[in-house]
């Protein structure tokens, strides 16, 4: 008994003591639905289509898995404009920090799967 509550006690040190560097998929969902969703839509289909900037579907298949991380954080801190991409998207680079747009990245890569 000892030595379970020792292990589950060590888990737990392990668990706090993983780097802030995961990522929290829990945080960037929350975050996608505050800054992203009103023009990418709550699942990454692209919203509304009544709304004006027309948005890529960001779930779609072949395409979002072919994109590297780096140039998703770069639209994402620099905006559209950044990657030649509609300047409708916004720079967040002020916004958020990089822990976030790496948070948001797992989120956005995560809505692809279903
Ligand atoms: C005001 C509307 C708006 C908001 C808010 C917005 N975007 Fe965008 N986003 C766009 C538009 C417009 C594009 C350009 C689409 C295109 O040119 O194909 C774009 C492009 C992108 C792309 C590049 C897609 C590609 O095909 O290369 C990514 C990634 C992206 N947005 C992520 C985000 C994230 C993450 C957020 C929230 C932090 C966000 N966007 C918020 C409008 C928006």
């Amino acid at each position: 008994m000892r030595g379970r509550g020792a292990v589950a006690a060590l888990g737990l040190v392990l668990l706090a003591g993983a780097p802030a560097r995961a990522v929290d998929l829990e945080r960037g969902a929350r975050l996608y639905a505050r800054y992203c969703a009103g023009c990418h839509g709550p699942d990454g289909r692209g919203g509304a289509h009544t709304f004006m900037p027309h948005v890529e579907n960001l779930t779609r298949k072949g395409y979002i898995e072919l994109l590297p991380d780096e140039y998703l954080a770069t639209v994402i801190r620099e905006g559209g404009a950044a990657v030649g991409k509609s300047s409708y998207m916004p720079a967040w680079g002020g916004t958020l920090g990089e822990e976030d747009i790496k948070n948001i990245i797992a989120h956005i890569r995560r809505l692809g799967v279903r």
